[in-house]
């Protein structure tokens, strides 16, 4: 037995025919000590319980009635709480009998409770209720069943009878709904020029989201502190409000990432070129890994500018002054602000508007993180 699918939704196999057929001979044996000398009237429920009444008449010993009911209760795996009657029973076929219903699967019961109200104003004698499977979990009448095949969790099942939309019942074994994967978490980039929060606002997703903050600053930051051979050669660059080569860049976020067995990396300050773009699509290809959005903060010039002044007061950054944010933002214009097109053009650019309190802002992004569509 394998996964199968039918429509759009994935099973697996879940109990095996020896399984079923040992349930079947645990409640024929019941309802043959139930009904001793009496003949019953077993009602099968249409359409799902054709198999297991077929199985059951096959080794039930003892004279038996057959006859048939149809309901409709559920539209594709959620109960719609709704019951109606498709087939009806004729009055005298079961008024002053003693009456067994051939259920499948009893669920939230709401199927049963509708059988149960219908076929007592019929008059039966005795009215029992058979189920080949019963979820207890699910349950909420207050209706005795008296005859359990087999207990099962609260899992959707289909075969043997049981469909989903309409397929499935002739498997001759019972599968159950793969579970649905837990949605990947995104793997993002957060863009924009020098002082529109992106530091600020990653900080805030990493923390709620649990993403790996890669922040290509904080990197430099660290090997130039720590005097790297790499750190040694960005230094100049960046002391000259210049972009640190790619092959630099490149090379210590291929570092970073690591080998990742888990989504969820947010960019900050990378990439700033399309080449490194391109270089970062290329690094997470090789691990099986897509970029799923660029987030752009869009800030007016002037406000980046006060900020960076601002933040150069307390910062200690040797590249907040008035000189070096000109350039870095004559950089952001010609080499950077491209990328915001490359992702575009994927269907993958989001602007959003970095002006505002930093709480209103987060939740700008945070919105949009939220609903985005990842491919698997
Ligand atoms: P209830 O009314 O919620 O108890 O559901 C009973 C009816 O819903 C059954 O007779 C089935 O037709 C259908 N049903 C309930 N659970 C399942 C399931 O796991 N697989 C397929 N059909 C189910
Ligand atoms: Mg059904």
């Amino acid at each position: 037995m394998k996964e199968i699918k039918l429509h759009d939704k994935i099973f697996t196999p879940y109990i095996n025919k020896r399984q079923i057929s040992l349930a079947i001979k645990k409640i024929t044996q019941e309802l043959e000590s139930y009904a001793d000398n009496k003949t019953l009237v077993f009602v099968s429920i249409l359409k799902g319980a054709f198999m297991f009444a077929s199985d059951l008449a096959k080794v039930y010993k003892k004279n038996a009635v057959f006859e048939f009911y149809r309901l409709k209760s559920y539209e594709g795996t959620q109960s719609t709480g709704e019951v109606k009657i498709l087939v009806d029973i004729n009055q005298q076929d079961i008024e002053g009998k003693d009456v067994v219903v051939l259920e499948d699967i009893v669920d939230t019961g709401n199927t049963l409770e509708k059988i149960f109200e219908e076929l007592s104003k019929k008059k039966p004698k005795s009215l029992k209720i058979a189920t080949l499977f019963y979820k207890p979990e699910a349950y909420k009448k207050n209706i005795p069943i008296d005859f359990i095949g087999m207990e099962i969790p609260n899992e959707f099942i289909v075969g043997y009878g049981l469909d989903y939309n309409e397929l499935g019942r002739n498997l001759p074994e019972i599968y159950k709904l793969k579970d649905v994967k837990k949605q990947r978490m995104a793997d993002i980039v957060l863009f924009g020029p020098p002082g529109a929060g992106k530091g600020t606002q990653a900080k805030i997703l990493k923390d709620k989201l649990g993403l790996k903050y890669i922040a290509t600053g904080d990197m430099f930051r660290h090997h130039i502190k720590n005097k790297t051979e790499l750190g040694v050669k960005a230094q100049q660059y960046i002391d000259n409000g210049e972009l640190v080569p790619d092959e630099i860049t490149i090379g210590m976020i291929k570092e970073s990432i690591g080998d990742p067995d888990s989504h969820g990396f947010i960019f900050d300050g990378f990439p700033r070129t399309v080449a490194q773009a391109e270089a970062l699509d290329k690094i997470m290809g090789e691990k099986g890994y897509i970029i799923d959005a660029l987030l752009s903060l869009e800030v007016p010039e002037e406000i980046l500018v006060e900020r960076l002044l601002n933040r150069g007061k307390t910062s200690g950054r040797s590249d907040d002054n008035e000189e070096t944010i000109k350039k870095r933002l004559k950089q952001y214009h010609t080499k950077t602000a491209p990328v915001k097109e490359y992702y575009e053009k994927q269907g993958k650019l989001y602007q959003i508007n970095g002006v505002g309190e930093i709480d209103e802002i987060h939740k700008r992004l945070y919105d949009i993180i939220k609903n985005l569509k990842l491919r698997e």
